[in-house]
């Protein structure tokens, strides 16, 4: 949470720190601000709210310097208020600090810093590190201040623990900046002339799309024309650019409302996209052979949020396409329940950003027990893709809105080749299975073509149901997941309340909260399944319920005979169909949270990557 960036060039800093944090503010949005090393003197500009609030109080200020620190916050440490807003201040003035993070001893240091004489402004744990830096600067002796304020952050970073990216600006220093890292993101973007420090590649990707990453422990110095990284010991180290193909346009809303309802039309190119790298070489990417492959006995997915729903749906396909029992879990649990332990384990961390903190604590866990490790993840050179054997990306772009939908959509997506990449191997599916279901990922993203078209009918929809209090969605085997997700939309988008079940398990306990008129989904696909799934309209209509069926074209019919709106949504194999299933599902959390007035690419509480445990 939180979001960080760092300027220094040829160009006033300003509106490029400014631009930069709007792209930031999907990683939090109570308070913003910036500093500006202004003619020897910092400038700081800090306000509540959001992004739009901090560029309203700077346009009336005018800060210019082409060395500056931005903020965009999420509240861990202290209530949102402009006194705990950052940059953070020392007791001078001279140094300031932003950071992303938690420090977790900052009430000791906090102690011996007030017992030294230095006084807090805030509540915060970040301004410790402000405190710290200007205390290690006192006792610091070097040819220049340049070197002073390097080995003064260089002391400062082994005296923290926690979880930090940290920039800091210091007075005396004009045209440089400093950053560290410790588990949280940090990327330095590479411009001509001009350099930049960030928590996200679209802060700077207007600018450049050359970046490099940072390791854990190490330090970056950002000038005008040179960046240097030192590593854990202090030792320069030569770390190669990066090339980011995101595409800037795609870090845009273009023409649309909210990111949200941009992000749900872009799914037909993200599964296109991802696709198209989806016939990889799986044995080679984990760094193994075929046979090793083979071996896999047993597989560990471990996500939270939207990435833990994608994961279930995952389940399914591994174990009946490639035979693998496979356990699901929240990241937040793996950490701390006993996993037996078992040979031949691959564990699969899924993640949007790669730098969710529970997520790259559990994935640790399974390394520690010796598992292989695989990531499907969007973001290149993320932590989480640093740190595992092998990386399946999911080719999305960037995904801003906080409630995140074609993320989804590939990650289930790449479950499903990598289930039929592993099917094949092991000879667990016939080679005329793979070759349907090789056909149908290639059909995929024309089918998503046809499913955005639905908009337009659920949108309608509505208008007649955005009012009820209370919203239910059911499925049974791999839509069982997308009845969970269907909820999830619903509850981060409109705060409305909103819960998913598996349809058999209604009847006990669940009915129990139908009342008359409450909105019911019944995901119903014409499959195996589909019976079963009229049943489950039957029942929660003889209680009252308004049920909506999403079914395919042949469940048309019979669906209209038990529901009072039928959607029906393009047909793939059964096993895929969810892909598409959760489309109708996005545009109505998109249409009940635009209708009820909410703030849907930034709901309230909400941080699209949550950094922190
Ligand atoms: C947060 C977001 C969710 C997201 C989850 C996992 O809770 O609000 O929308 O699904 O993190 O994020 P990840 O980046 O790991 O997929």
């Amino acid at each position: 949470m939180c979001g960080i960036i760092g300027y220094v060039g040829k160009n006033n800093s300003v509106p490029y720190i400014i631009d930069g944090l709007k792209k930031l503010e999907y990683r939090g949005y109570d308070s913003a601000g910036i500093s500006i090393l202004q003619e020897g003197k910092i400038v700081t500009v800090r306000a509540v709210g959001k992004v739009a609030e901090l560029e309203k109080a700077a346009l009336q200020s005018r800060p210019q310097g082409n060395t500056g620190l931005g903020h965009t916050r999420w509240a861990t440490h202290g209530k949102p208020s402009e006194e705990n807003s950052h940059p953070h201040r020392d007791c001078s003035g001279e140094l300031v600090v932003v950071h992303n993070g938690i420090i977790e001893n900052y009430l000791t240091l906090r102690d011996k810093l007030t017992q030294l004489g230095h006084r807090f402004r805030s509540e915060t744990d970040t301004e410790v590190i402000a405190h710290l830096i200007e205390e290690n600067l006192k006792h610091t002796r070097a040819s220049n201040d340049e070197d002073k304020l390097i080995k003064a952050v260089q002391k400062t970073n082994v005296q923290i623990a926690g979880a930090f990216a940290i920039g800091v600006m210091w007075a005396r220093t004009p045209g440089m900046l400093v950053g560290v890292k410790t588990q949280s993101p940090l990327v330095v973007g590479l411009g001509k002339k001009e350099n930049f420090l960030a928590s996200d590649i679209p802060a700077f990707l207007q600018h450049t799309n050359k970046a490099l990453f940072l390791d854990d422990g190490e330090m970056v110095i950002l000038r005008t024309d040179k960046v240097t990284v030192l590593d854990v010991n202090g030792k320069e180290k030569k770390v190669k650019a990066t090339k980011i193909s995101w595409d800037q346009k795609t870090a845009q809303k273009g023409g649309y409302a909210h990111f949200m309802i941009k992000e749900i039309y872009d799914q037909p190119q993200a599964l296109e996209d991802t696709l198209r790298t989806a016939r990889t070489d799986f044995a080679k990417l984990l760094g193994t052979d075929e046979k090793t492959l083979r071996k896999l006995r047993n597989i560990h997915i471990i996500a939270c949020g939207t990435a833990y729903h994608a994961g279930l749906v995952g389940k399914y396909y591994l174990e009946q396409l490639a035979g693998i029992p496979t356990s699901v879990d929240l990241a937040s649990e793996y950490k701390y329940r006993v996993i037996p332990p078992f040979e031949n384990t691959l564990a699969i961390a899924i993640s949007q950003s790669g730098e969710t903190a529970d997520t790259i604590g559990a994935i640790k866990k399974a390394q520690k027990l010796g598992f292989k490790t695989l990531a499907i993840c969007n973001v290149l050179g993320s932590t989480l893709t640093r740190l595992c054997n092998g990386t399946f990306f999911t080719h999305c772009g960037p995904e801003i809105s906080v409630a995140s939908t074609k993320a989804f959509t590939s990650q289930i997506t790449s479950l499903f080749a990598l289930a039929v990449c592993l099917g094949k191997a092991n000879g667990h599916i016939s080679d005329a299975d793979f070759n349907k279901y090789t056909k149908e990922l290639t059909r995929l993203p024309k089918d998503m073509v046809q499913t955005v078209k639905m908009e337009y009918d659920v949108r309608h929809l509505t208008r007649k149901i955005y009012k009820a209090e209370r919203f239910i969605f059911l499925g049974r085997h791999v839509n069982f997941p997308i009845a969970l997700e269907g909820a999830l939309k619903l509850k981060e988008v409109s705060y409305r309340s909103a819960e998913g079940f598996a349809a058999g398990e209604i009847k006990h306990g669940p009915i129990s909260i139908i009342a008359k008129g409450t909105p019911v989904f019944v995901l119903m696909p014409a499959d195996s399944l589909f019976e079963k799934m009229l049943s489950a309209c039957q029942e929660c209509g003889a209680r009252g319920a308004y049920v909506v069926a999403i079914t395919t074209r042949e469940g048309e019919k019979q669906a209209k005979n038990v529901a009072h709106k039928v959607f029906v949504v393009p047909s793939t194999g059964e096993l895929l169909q969810p892909v598409l299933n959760v489309v109708p599902l996005q545009f109505l959390a998109y249409w009940i949270a635009k209708r009820l007035g909410c703030d849907i690419d930034q709901p309230r509480n909400l941080a699209k990557s949550v950094t922190v445990e």
